[in-house]
């Protein structure tokens, strides 16, 4: 694939109404619990990125026939939770970590085997925290080292397990949920912080017994799964980029509209407010079982803050623009708690570091966090190290920075987020590829 670099220059006011596409997390999971239901489910706003389209090939090479009505919808035809059926060739998550830890549980339980591959960054992240609590309950799999590829072996007779979380994930809780599904006996997961619980909320929708509530889930095996509608909701992820536009470029006000604002994802919100930021929450309301709402962000001065360890779960892929809104943040910023930040797309500490280096920040890592000393940002030339939450963070920071931020190799962006330049550019960014 050819490297696509961006340039990042000042801009505008970031201004007017900003609609960012659906939720990862959701339209993967809506994808998989669909597939493995009895009868027709209809997802709307689904996001047509790179890591879920993955996910919907994976499924379809897996037997599941998906319509696709539009741009956004899915029509899936379930095929009940043994209906499954082998693939000949390798299923290929791309990118997502998500799709492959998730896929991993679903498959531990088929009759069949399985091989998952994913791209060079996804072949670097480490799998064994989902492999080994799955070979507890019986799953044999095996992995490069702890890396993918992973093999998943069939036809394994699986065991429920109470597992307790060694780190907060959701990844690794949801895929020993999809695996409990196959279970004989009870599967519970209990979380060292509560994670983002939309498997579980879905479990409950798709008609599955559970029973849940923050920081812990419990399932049996040998029920079955009834087709249901999903709405997916705006991805707050990716309105992230623009709380943080909006919060830093004077001038601004932006709207973004029905954004998911499910707790257990917004700690940026707090985190920014903090920090001083003007961000209000207009129209609460349910939808699809989801909590969201239209969110108003104005420019405000921001000041540095020593940022709740609590707060890192809940915002734990926002840190990058986190970064910049610390740079441009008058004071210290410090982070702990945060190592998790160093198995995503990339080691998002040391990449941060590096690029904020580069554009004149003094930034000290540490272990499992950072130190980001904040006042001004200069231009100069950022890697985005295949990580698309790398590239948008730093096309935010060219727009405040004293000379334009050159990006290198952006075509990751679209893995959550397609479209991201042109919706910049219509709300006052100055982004285009870079010559
Ligand atoms: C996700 C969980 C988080 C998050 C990822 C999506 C999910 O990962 O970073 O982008 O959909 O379950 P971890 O479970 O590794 O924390």
């Amino acid at each position: 694939m050819n490297r696509l670099d961006w340039s990042s220059s000042r801009g505008k006011s970031l201004r007017g109404s900003v609609q960012v596409p659906g939720d990862k997390s959701v339209s993967h999971r809506a994808l998989m619990l669909a597939a493995i239901a009895e009868g027709t489910s209809h997802i709307r706003g689904f996001l047509e990125g790179e890591d879920t389209r993955a996910t919907a090939a994976v499924l379809a090479q897996l037997g599941v026939r998906i319509d696709t009505p539009s741009a956004g919808e899915r029509v899936i035809h379930g095929m009940g939770l043994h209906g499954l059926r082998a693939s000949s060739g390798p299923l290929d998550c791309g990118n997502a970590g998500t799709g492959m830890r998730l896929l991993t549980g679903l498959l531990a339980g088929q009759a069949f085997d399985s091989r998952l591959v994913g791209d060079d960054s996804l072949s670097k992240r480490p799998m064994r925290r989902v492999t080994d609590p799955l070979a507890s309950m019986g799953a044999r799999i095996d992995t490069r080292d702890g890396l993918p590829p992973l093999h998943v072996h069939g036809g394994q007779s699986l065991g429920g397990i109470c597992y307790a979380l060694p780190v907060a994930s959701a990844q690794v809780k949801s895929a020993l949920l999809l695996a409990g599904l196959y279970a004989n006996g009870e599967t519970e997961v209990i979380e060292p912080h509560p994670t983002r619980d939309y498997t579980e909320r879905m479990l409950a929708a798709f008609g599955w017994p559970i029973s849940f509530s923050p920081g812990r889930a419990r399932i049996s095996g040998g029920h079955s799964l009834r087709a249901t509608d999903v709405d997916v909701p705006a991805d707050f992820s990716s309105a992230a980029f623009f709380l943080v536009g909006a919060s830093i470029v004077p001038g601004s006000e932006l709207r973004l509209p029905a954004i998911g604002l499910n707790p257990r994802r917004t700690g940026l919100l707090q985190a920014l407010r903090l920090m001083g930021a003007d961000i209000t929450i207009e129209n609460p309301r349910e939808s699809g079982g989801e909590p969201v709402g239209d969110i108003l962000v104005r420019h405000a001065p921001l000041h540095g803050v020593d940022l709740p360890e609590s707060l890192v779960p809940d915002m734990i892929d926002e840190f990058p623009v986190l970064f910049i809104a610390a740079a441009m943040a008058s004071g210290a910023t410090v982070i702990r708690g945060a190592a998790e930040l160093r198995v995503k797309e990339s080691d998002r500490i040391a990449t941060m570091a590096t690029g904020l280096r580069a554009l004149g920040v003094e930034m000290a890592e540490t272990p499992d966090g950072a130190i980001i000393h904040g006042g001004r940002l200069g231009g100069g030339t950022v890697q985005s190290h295949l990580d698309h939450r790398i590239a948008m963070s730093f096309a935010v920071a060219g727009l405040v920075a004293d000379a334009p931020v050159t990006i290198h190799d952006c075509r990751h962006v679209a893995t959550s987020f397609p479209g991201f330049l042109d919706l910049a550019n219509g709300c006052g960014f100055a982004l285009q590829p870079a010559a």
